[in-house]
């Protein structure tokens, strides 16, 4: 699939412009396309109780599930001032999840990395597979 890498990014910047981060001050916005070709988009949503507040990742996989499910295939992630950000490491494993390793992401130099060079030697659906069957034999 072609990537339209400037559509994704005016998209990303769009839904940072949604952001609701009161207490980081650090808007962050993501759009991805989805492996039938449709276009999902997330903002950060912080909440008071510090912790817990909702990476612009976390919206986007909700967002992914709630509009049919599917596969990431790529995606931009961008900051307060439009600037392609890399997603934080508990996102990789979000993204690892329902991209896989060949799913690609914006980085500064316009140029895209594997979610697989974001997050090596992953943990992930495959280890509990392997744990069921190991179970099995037991
Ligand atoms: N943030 C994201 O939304 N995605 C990332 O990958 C990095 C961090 C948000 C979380 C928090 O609302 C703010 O950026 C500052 O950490």
């Amino acid at each position: 699939m072609d990537i339209e890498w400037d559509v994704l990014r005016r998209e990303a910047v769009t839904a940072m412009g949604k952001a609701y981060a009161p207490y980081s001050n650090y808007p962050v916005g993501v759009a991805a396309v989805v492996d039938d070709g449709r276009l999902i988009t997330a903002c950060n949503v912080e909440n008071a109780s510090y912790g817990l507040g909702l990476c612009a990742e976390c919206g986007l996989v909700s967002a992914l599930a709630a509009g049919g499910g599917g596969r990431l295939v790529a995606m931009v992630c961008v900051d307060g001032e439009g600037a392609y950000l890399m997603p934080c490491g508990r996102c990789r494993q979000l993204l690892f999840e329902h991209g896989g390793p060949s799913m690609r992401v914006a980085t500064a130099d316009d140029s895209s990395v594997t979610v697989a060079e974001l997050l090596p030697r992953a943990f992930g659906p495959h280890d509990l597979d392997e744990m069921a069957q190991k179970t099995a034999r037991c």
